[in-house]
């Protein structure tokens, strides 16, 4: 079933989507909706972790429907699994077209940290 409702409660990032965002087609690059997921999932991670993490995989990684400029993008962003070090965090990016309005999910990913320390070994960090 397509979903049609992003969940609201794990809006994480909004941006809009830029010219400069694009490729020659016209479309905008997916390595741009990556680095927005990664920054949308981080935020997750550094929350959860109190503290420094790295992006170690990005796993089940789609790209469902195009973006176009002007689109509102959204990152939806969540802990599915924690590690003694590690946190895999489920990121998706929505948009909202201005002509009309609709919302499309475009991307879904899974998104790896581990959280590291001063000297960027892993971290132990508390479970909440
Ligand atoms: C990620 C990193 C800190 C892991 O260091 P490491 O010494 O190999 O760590 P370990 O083997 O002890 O693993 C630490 C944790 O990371 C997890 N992990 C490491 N590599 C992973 C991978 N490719 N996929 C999923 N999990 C991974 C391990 O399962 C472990 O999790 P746990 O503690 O919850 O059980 C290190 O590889 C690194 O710094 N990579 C570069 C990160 C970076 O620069 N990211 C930005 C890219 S643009």
């Amino acid at each position: 079933m397509t979903e049609t409702l992003p969940p609201l409660e794990q809006l994480t990032l909004r941006m809009i989507a830029m010219p400069r965002d694009t490729n020659p087609g016209g479309d905008i690059f997916g390595g741009w909706l990556i680095s927005l997921m990664d920054l949308a999932g981080g935020t997750v991670a550094i929350h959860h972790s109190n503290g420094r993490v790295v992006l170690a995989a990005i796993d089940r990684m789609s790209f469902l429907r195009p973006v176009f400029v002007g689109d509102e993008v959204s990152c939806y962003a969540h802990i599915i699994k924690t590690g003694t070090t590690s946190m895999q965090v489920s990121v998706e990016a929505w948009v909202r077209r201005p002509k009309d309005g609709d919302t499309h999910k475009v991307t879904e990913g899974h998104f790896t940290f581990v959280a590291i320390d001063d000297v960027r070994k892993p971290r132990k960090f508390q479970k909440h």
